[in-house]
């Protein structure tokens, strides 16, 4: 046993969990995905699983994304971005409701499976049904040789490395970096972007290492936002347009291992429920960086504030108009719209981690959960 616990502390580096570890093994772990992917001199990104199956990518009349759990989120910000750099229309499922709907599917639709493990019984199931109907299967998985890898028609690896805590986080970040030079890719191919534009995002998502390096500064400072909420019974977390699903995923990563309910909402449908909720007890992060919803996402903290909410604003470096009315502001770096949730979901992960910790919770292996459902 001694020896088994000395095997433990090696593997995790130094770091007091794995979940902990792998956070920070963020800016790496994004460089291995874009590795032999995205040519840093000239810019050019290519994908061997879309280049050999180029002309069913082209022809597509449809993208549908399979998925559960954070991988599910995953496939929403791909959504954002295929949708609005390749003009490809993207339908993202999650896998076990796909399954059993008899769903629509034709022989030009691609069917993407998101799935860190490449294990999820419910995706592995949507694929095989599709590919009884004739789409294309492409996987984007993280574990080599695993069941989805092996199942699908062609795929992207996300090159993560092992991912322990049960808390996706890394995978997170190198499914959506994939997901990214997927949609850089097939817009270059469609010709539905610029080559200027083109450049200037493969540029900037190359740089996006170093960003997330400066943004894991901030741990500090969740650490002091963690010890002032880690009894609230409830947190609310509001996004919009690309970090709306940021905002599902920093409720998930928050519900899985501290065990405190969350919920997630894109920011403007708080009026249609949430915002009954909120008072005195009730803290609300908000993911308010300056981007083109901004304005309407501060209007969205005005109402907290005048419900007497806690407020948590992610924004950007030299925000005043959030800081004059949250309680608390985690600030970040400027980056282009599209690469947003790689770095706004980094203080949410943080955050989670702090919380359960203080809490005394399981981080890496919490009550009742698996890190790959391999059942129904
Ligand atoms: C489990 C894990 C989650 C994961 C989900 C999907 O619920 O605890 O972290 O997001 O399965 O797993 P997959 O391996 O398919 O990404």
């Amino acid at each position: 046993i001694e020896l088994e616990m000395k095997i433990e502390a090696i593997e995790k580096g130094g770091y007091e969990h794995f979940m902990l570890k792998e956070i920070y093994e963020q800016p790496t772990s994004i460089r291995n995905s874009m590795l032999g992917r995205l040519n840093t001199v000239n810019g050019e990104v290519v994908m061997g699983g879309i280049e050999e199956y180029e002309h069913k990518f082209m022809n597509a009349k449809r993208i549908i994304f399979v998925a559960c759990g954070t991988s599910w989120h995953a496939g929403l910000v791909g959504e954002y971005m295929i949708e609005s750099l390749a003009r490809i229309p993207v339908e993202v499922e999650y896998a076990s409701e796909f399954r059993y709907r008899n769903p629509i599917i034709n022989s030009d639709d691609i069917v993407i499976a998101i799935s860190q493990s490449g294990e999820t019984a419910d995706t592995l199931a949507a694929l095989e049904i599709a590919k009884e109907k004739g789409a294309l299967i492409y996987g984007i998985c993280n574990v080599v040789g695993s069941s989805i890898a092996r199942a699908t028609d062609a795929g992207s690896y996300t090159h993560a490395g092992p991912e322990i805590g049960v808390a996706s986080t890394k995978a997170f970040t190198a499914q959506v970096t994939i997901l990214a030079l997927m949609a850089l890719t097939l817009a270059k191919k469609k010709g539905s972007i610029s080559e200027s534009r083109y450049r200037e995002l493969a540029l900037e998502l190359n740089n996006i290492p170093n960003i997330v390096e400066k943004v894991l500064e901030t741990n500090v400072a969740v650490e002091y936002i963690s010890d002032i909420y880690k009894d609230a019974k409830n947190f609310l977390y509001l996004g919009r347009g690309i970090n709306f699903p940021v905002a599902l995923e920093g409720a998930l990563k928050l519900k899985e291992i501290s065990y405190i309910h969350a919920e997630g909402y894109p920011a403007a449908e708080m009026k249609h429920g949430p915002i009954a909720l909120i008072d005195a007890d009730m803290p609300v992060v908000a993911i308010a960086t300056k981007k083109n919803s901004y304005e309407k996402v501060v209007s969205n903290i005005q109402e907290v504030k005048a419900r007497n909410g806690k407020i948590i604003a992610v924004v950007t470096e030299g925000d005043t108009a959030v800081k004059e009315i949250a309680d608390h502001v985690i600030e970040i770096p400027d980056v282009d719209d599209f690469f947003d949730p790689l770095i706004t979901v980094i203080p949410l992960q943080l955050l989670s981690y702090h919380i359960a910790v203080m809490r005394g919770c399981n981080v890496d292996q919490p009550r009742n959960l698996a890190k790959s459902v391999t059942v129904e």
